[in-house]
């Protein structure tokens, strides 16, 4: 049986439409049923719209606090049954109780090689740190910004003329790439978040992944 795909955005959205297009081989194990934004004008929504893809603008806005945002959110994602909640550009900082109602079904996609530059600005803080490699990581979301068991990573060079612009360009295009992978895996069952006591850990086809994620030589 397919998966059911929530993405959340809040910007253009080409990983969504990387996700979706992905969705449209014949043999991919997951649909995407819905797309979220916080923004109203995100672009994200009309890309949702053009696959006849149901949407929810829910702007940050218009409520008082994290706390009853999140809550919000969780009621309108909850609407549309989702087994995976695919965070794709989506700029917010998410409470423990939206974190944990999702728990081990909570996937994100950041522009780092992490541990390394958890947050914003991550390609200019890559160029500015005379990094030689930059990179992009999927991991699972834990109450730890940016800081969830790592499940896939990729590297691209980094050259002397790059500006931040040519560097997330280069990243994007693996991000492309890794993302549907990885939420294929999750559609599959072969990929889940275990908890060694208080330790999350990400576990493909059995096996507890590298603190890189998968087929990293480090
Ligand atoms: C992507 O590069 C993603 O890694 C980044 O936002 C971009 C969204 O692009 N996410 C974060 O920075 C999360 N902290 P897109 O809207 O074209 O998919």
């Amino acid at each position: 049986m397919s998966s059911r795909i929530v993405v959340l955005i809040s910007g253009s959205g080409t990983n969504l439409q990387a996700i979706i297009d992905a969705c449209d081989l014949a043999d991919y194990p997951g649909k995407v049923v819905g797309v979220v934004s916080n923004k109203c004008d995100a672009y994200g929504l009309t890309r949702a719209r053009n696959a006849n893809i149901a949407t929810v603008s829910l702007s940050h806005k218009e409520f008082s606090s994290r706390e009853c945002y999140d809550q919000a959110l969780i009621t309108k994602i909850d609407q549309l049954n989702p087994d995976v909640i695919v965070l794709a550009g989506f700029m917010r900082i998410l409470t423990p109780a939206f974190v944990q109602h999702y728990q081990g079904k909570l996937l994100n996609i950041h522009p780092s090689l992490l541990p390394k530059y958890q947050g914003l600005n991550t390609h200019q803080r890559a160029i500015d740190a005379g990094d030689k490699e930059h990179g992009v990581s999927v991991h699972f979301v834990t109450e730890e910004l940016d800081g969830g068991p790592v499940i896939l990573q990729a590297k691209v060079p980094v050259f002397e003329s790059d500006t931040s612009d040519d560097l997330a360009a280069r990243v994007h295009e693996q991000e492309h790439r890794m993302y549907p992978l990885v939420v294929k895996w999750f559609c599959q069952k072969r990929l889940n978040m275990h908890l060694n006591g208080k330790i999350e850990q990400a576990v493909l086809d059995g096996s507890i992944l590298p603190i890189s994620g998968y087929a990293n030589e480090e």
